[in-house]
């Protein structure tokens, strides 16, 4: 039931990513001749479902700038040292016009290629959970821990054990509470999920698909390109 809850995005989009190797931050790295930040925010503002949605963004962001973006559906708030301070920021932002039970859909600015049936199951999946929960992905390989030197040390049984990705589904206020408790427990935490966990709360997982990349390494982008095209 679904009654007048409204259903919200988050974008962190703050990030530099180093790891990318590239002359700008990956979120403005070009994919299908639109940035990659594009992409992934018309997943929520063409979503008939999503009122509004928040980009969290460097300040003075230049690239964002020069892509002069309007769209009555979004709104900004400031990005922040880590992803869960962007993702606060934002929450904040949303606070001014949302409610707290509102549900609140957090999602990567590097994941342009989400699919609409990820966000349409996870919305049924969860909109009567009482705390929510994310995307995943069972893992497919046999899992290794090693020391620093990266001998094996054991294997790790895979069973039940998944990958989280993004969107992770949680209700407005509890959201922003958790993030601020975890905070201040110093415990940089790097999803909503951890967040919750740490207040005590049990998440549901959703399985995703594994199209739902976050573009970390250059060879990213190149995948991308792929399954948006053989989404279109
Ligand atoms: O760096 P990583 O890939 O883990 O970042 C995940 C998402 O969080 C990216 O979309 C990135 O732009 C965002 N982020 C942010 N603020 C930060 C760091 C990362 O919004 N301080």
């Amino acid at each position: 039931m679904t009654g007048n809850l409204k259903f919200w995005a988050v974008i962190p989009a703050a990030g530099v990513g180093k790891r990318m190797q590239a002359d700008r931050p990956k979120q403005y790295l070009e994919l299908h001749g639109r940035t990659v930040l594009e992409h992934t925010l018309m997943r929520f503002l063409d979503h008939p479902q999503i009122t509004g949605v928040v980009v969290a963004l460097t300040d003075g962001d230049p690239y964002w700038q020069r892509l002069a973006l309007s769209h009555p559906k979004l709104m900004s708030a400031p990005g922040g040292e880590e992803r869960c301070h962007s993702v606060l920021n934002a929450l904040q932002v949303l606070q001014q016009r949302a409610t707290e039970s509102d549900w609140v859909l957090v999602h990567d600015a590097a994941r342009p290629c989400l699919r609409r049936e990820d966000v349409d199951r996870l919305i049924a999946a969860l909109t009567d959970h009482p705390v929510g929960g994310l995307l995943g992905l069972p893992v497919a390989d046999t899992m290794k821990r090693t020391d620093a030197e990266d001998t094996v040390l054991e294997t790790v049984p895979r069973d039940n054990l998944w990958r989280a990705l993004t969107p992770q589904m949680f209700r407005l206020g509890e959201l922003a509470q958790a993030l601020e408790s975890a905070l201040k427990k110093g415990q940089l935490v790097t999803d909503e999920a951890s967040a919750m966990e740490l207040a005590g709360k049990a998440p549901k997982m959703v399985e995703g698909h594994g199209d739902n990349i976050k573009i970390t390494r250059p060879q990213d982008l190149r995948l991308a390109e792929l399954y948006l095209a053989e989404q279109d």
